[in-house]
């Protein structure tokens, strides 16, 4: 019986330079992001070490293997796992997003909703011989997403990046970003990109789609209008149901 291990955000070495600071500085975020097409606002970071990527793989693997109840990590992909299922959100996503992941976002996209993200959805994606290859051209339903590349050894699986999905032509020059172990791709969720094929090897990709209420709660980013709700477990789809901005008092007091 293999020994269940508990996880913490403090077991991301990468990540600990920056956890714990009140805020990162431009100067510690120009040494440590760097743009990979500023004109599309795209930037990559060092996230996790090879060890925590190899250890995270062994549990996923772990998990697959496992005759416990699985989801798919969404419409697009059939292989992978969603990271609530391996009881991985609460000591390691929602630390990551809270801590890490917001000061950075609020500092790259303050008008995307970075300073204001309050929930996630997130998944490890997994690309293989006899299984996906390869992701057709979409758009994200979440305000930011990072995409970590995990391992294993493999080649090709390149993401492509266009515009903004409302743009008109937004394809017309995609701009290839590849993949590096332990190295995060942050963009904007609205940016229409896929991943060419899978050449050898195995892909696994942790991604993290990054949700701010109170910009999807005025506009849907997938249907573009004003959200109609209906109730949903846990973080639903991000949005909340916002409370009046008036409080009342009595006049006698
Ligand atoms: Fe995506």
């Amino acid at each position: 019986m293999r020994k269940p291990r508990l996880w913490d955000v403090k077991d991301v070495p990468r990540l600990t330079r920056l956890v714990g600071r009140p805020k990162p500085t431009p100067a510690l975020l120009a040494d440590t992001v760097r743009p990979s097409a500023e004109e599309k606002r795209i930037y990559r970071l060092p996230v996790f070490t090879a060890p925590f990527c190899q250890a995270l793989l062994q549990e996923l693997e772990h998990f697959e293997q496992s005759d416990m109840p699985k989801g798919r990590p969404n419409t697009m992909n059939n292989y992978g796992v969603l990271l609530h299922e391996l009881g991985l959100d609460e000591p390691l996503v929602t630390p990551l997003r809270e801590r890490f992941l917001q000061p950075l976002m609020a500092l790259l996209y303050p008008d995307c909703g970075g300073g204001w993200l309050d929930s996630h959805r997130a998944f490890v994606v997994k690309y293989a011989p006899g299984q996906d290859r390869e992701l057709g051209c979409h758009y994200d339903n979440a305000e930011l997403t990072i995409n970590v590349a995990l391992g294993k050894a493999f080649t090709g699986g390149a993401l492509y990046f266009g515009g903004l999905f409302q743009a008109p032509s937004a394809l017309a020059r995609p701009l290839e970003v590849a993949h590096v172990v332990g190295q995060g791709i942050l963009h904007r969720g609205g940016q229409l990109h896929g991943a060419r094929p899978l050449g050898t090897g195995e892909r696994w990709n942790l991604v993290i789609w990054l949700r701010a209420s109170a910009v999807r709660n005025r506009l849907c980013p997938m249907c573009c209008r004003t959200p109609d709700l209906v109730d949903d477990e846990g973080f639903g789809d991000g949005f909340t149901r916002e409370e009046p901005t008036t409080v009342d008092l009595c006049v006698l007091t």
